[in-house]
């Protein structure tokens, strides 16, 4: 299989965040990484380890590794897209249809929601204690536009409160949404303590020409290219590469399992120790440390050069990203910076370079906020894309390989 069909294996098989570390956790146990739980003592054999956190997951190998102090070598990514997600209250009825009530989770481009054969997937707790991951196959809700004619100065965005609820295609009964999700899935919806549910496009990802066509590349082509670089990585003495993959990226990171939590660096301190270090050792190891925080880049717009810096052209199909913001909504310094460009340079890939308009409102990443929890030297890259944050995003297929070529690279200098 090549890497586009990889990557699309992987995107059409995690419609929430929950399922892309799933999904991850799959193929790396499938190259022999083991998971822990948090909650056991640390492994302090060398091997390759995984552990989650909900929608978050982190991988790493110590099989090279002698000294404690030993730097890490971390891609990061984030594991969340925008989308529509299910109010707890959610069950409406109306002139004979069943609706479910949507709202808005980060920010989606929301008329690209409309009109498209969703399905709901995502997380159950039950009562007992257990959870269980829930994804529905074929489309169930849909989210139509008005028409035309009952709209003549179209605005175009929709309301967030007001127009995003689903029509629940073929309910024609009262029977609450949870309890038919229970019927089918095989739990009974009074068991339902708490959920975190979304909306997925039904639609399968498709190779267009030159094109990737497909929802969430934003930024699960980051997690599946971070899974390919830590599964192909050669192990170098001295080194230990690290897979960090965060929910909650899209709405500012702050959680328990987000880039502002402390998973990256319980992974590394707990590390550091169950190898026999110090807590200086720790702070070495930190110290020796680079992460690149992968994300995707805007290529530039043939329709809206202008909104493009024009020293700064993005082509699709160009190469890896480097981002660099001065106002620190990229994470990149020169030290970052010669550290991934080496990387790219080592893997013979393009790198390109990506600076926003100044007077245009940056997009950030994990990378600031990664870095200013664990003190780790980071640089901000992506691979090129187009309509980001749309339900269908699109990247040339021929960045696809680079890619994660560039971060096998960046986990074994
Ligand atoms: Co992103």
């Amino acid at each position: 299989m090549d890497a586009v069909e990889q990557l699309i294996e992987f995107v059409d098989a995690s419609p929430s965040p929950f399922h892309a570390c799933a999904t991850a956790a799959g193929l790396l146990a499938g190259a022999g990484w083991a998971e822990v739980d948090e909650r056991d003592p640390w492994p302090s054999e060398p091997g390759r380890y995984l552990v989650r956190r909900g929608g978050s997951l982190a991988a790493w190998s110590t099989v090279a590794s002698t000294d404690p102090a030993d730097a890490f070598r971390v891609v990061g990514a984030h594991t969340d897209s925008p989308n529509l997600r299910l109010k707890q209250r959610h069950d409406r009825r109306f002139a004979n249809l069943s609706t479910v009530a949507l709202e808005p989770y980060g920010g989606p481009l929301l008329t690209t929601w409309l009109d498209r054969d969703l399905t709901v997937a995502g997380r159950i707790g039950l009562r007992d204690g257990s959870e269980r991951l829930v994804h529905v196959a074929e489309p169930i809700l849909r989210v139509p536009n008005l028409a035309v004619h009952l709209d003549r100065d179209a605005q175009g965005s929709p309301d967030r409160q007001r127009h995003l609820d689903a029509i629940w295609a073929g309910h024609a009964d009262d029977e609450p949404f949870l309890a038919w999700l229970g019927r089918r899935e095989g739990f009974d919806a009074a068991d339902v303590l708490g959920f975190e549910l979304m909306t997925a496009d039904t639609q399968p990802s498709a190779v267009v020409g030159d094109f990737l066509a497909a929802p969430r590349l934003d930024n699960q082509a980051t997690c599946w290219a971070g899974v390919r670089a830590m599964v192909d990585a050669p192990q170098v003495e001295g080194v230990r590469p690290v897979l960090v993959l965060f929910d909650h990226e899209e709405v500012g990171s702050a959680s328990e399992r987000g880039a502002q939590s402390d998973l990256l660096a319980t992974v590394i301190e707990r590390t550091v120790l169950a190898a026999g270090g110090s807590r200086d050792d720790v702070h070495r190891a930190v110290a020796a440390s680079v992460c690149a925080s992968g994300d995707m880049a805007h290529a530039t717009h043939p329709n809206h050069a202008e909104r493009h810096e024009p020293l700064h052209r993005i082509a699709a199909g160009g190469g890896p990203v480097l981002k660099v913001n001065q106002n620190l909504r990229y994470a990149t310094d020169t030290r970052g910076a010669v550290a991934f460009a080496r990387a790219c340079e080592a893997a013979d890939v393009p790198l390109q370079r990506y600076v926003h308009r100044a007077d245009l409102p940056c997009g950030s990443t994990i990378g600031p906020m990664s870095a200013a929890r664990t003190g780790i030297t980071t640089v901000d890259v992506g691979a090129p894309q187009l309509a980001m944050h749309s339900a269908r995003e699109q990247m040339a297929t021929a960045d696809v390989e680079p890619y994660t070529r560039a971060l096998t690279a960046f986990l074994s200098p």
